[in-house]
């Protein structure tokens, strides 16, 4: 039997609507499709600017890392935003989640079925930071739910810590369309808020866990395999911070044999974490 034209359609149709489906669309937004990936590495001149001078020479300024030994930051970093004054006003984690869900402005809030701001004890001394919410993050409400939760439980039950010991947040607190990265436009929009939200919280230790958070917070373009293990120093408004980068326990259900690489970092941790001995 011959095909006819429209049963061609059909069939390519359907053959675009599976392939859409392989690559993680799970939701129609709109009637007509947008371009995030040309906005992403277009973005509009006000939002975004090259950075002058590599930063390493530099005092480090908010939300910087300031460290002789990694790279210069990427090209292109936000600048301040109109809201950057307001989440100033922001005195408390709660009202700057209460800022987050008046936030318009960025695309992922509309796909998102709920904000997932944080897990944990806003208290402690270790403060973790992924990259974003996956589909069991946002069904739970939460942040590392699910298997990958369950791995960083895992590693870190391994040094003695539980959630009740650790605060935990991402870059993004809405979960991408398909559980893909964050675009730079969107880590760009709400960085401000997470390094408002480390503020507040005041950690000790700031962990990014995997690349987004690693470069995004430290403001460099070095790999993750060069960042992992160094004991920075993060500015975070008038304190400062230990940040010790380490492997995202998504890339180690990936990679396993990276998981020695995750063992020496937690314990270099445990180490930092321990009182000093009493003198003798
Ligand atoms: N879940 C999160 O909450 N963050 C990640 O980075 C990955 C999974």
């Amino acid at each position: 039997m011959q095909s006819t034209s429209a049963q061609l359609d059909r069939d390519i149709l359907e053959a675009v609507l599976a392939w859409q489906a392989v690559m993680g669309v799970d939701l129609a937004i709109g009637d007509m499709p947008i371009d995030r990936f040309a906005q992403s590495i277009t973005p509009p001149q006000q939002e975004m600017t090259q950075e002058a001078t590599p930063e390493l020479q530099r005092q480090p300024r908010p939300g910087k890392a300031a460290s002789a030994s990694i790279a210069p930051p990427a090209q292109v970093e936000a600048q301040p935003e109109p809201a950057r004054q307001r989440l100033e006003e922001a005195q408390t984690l709660a009202q700057l989640q209460a800022l987050l869900e008046q936030f318009d402005e960025c695309a992922l809030k509309s796909t998102a079925a709920r904000l997932v701001f944080s897990d944990g004890n806003p208290a402690a001394r270790v403060m973790l930071v992924g990259d974003a919410p996956g589909a069991d993050d946002e069904r739970e409400g939460r942040p590392f739910s699910g298997r990958v939760g369950a791995l960083l439980d895992k590693m870190l039950a391994a040094i003695g810590l539980d959630r009740t010991q650790v605060y935990l947040a991402n870059m993004v607190p809405w979960r991408p369309p398909g559980n893909r990265a964050p675009n730079p436009r969107e880590i760009a929009q709400l960085r401000p808020f997470i390094l408002r939200q480390i503020e507040l919280a005041q950690p000790e230790f700031l962990i990014p866990l995997g690349t987004i958070a690693m470069q995004s917070l430290l403001q460099t373009d070095a790999p993750p395999m060069r960042l992992r293990g160094q004991a920075l120093e993060f500015v975070a408004g008038a304190q400062k911070i230990r940040a010790f980068p380490m492997l995202h326990p998504i890339y180690l259900l990936r990679q396993p044999s990276h998981k020695r690489h995750a063992w020496q970092d937690l314990q270099a941790l445990q180490r930092a974490l321990a009182p000093a001995p009493p003198k003798p």
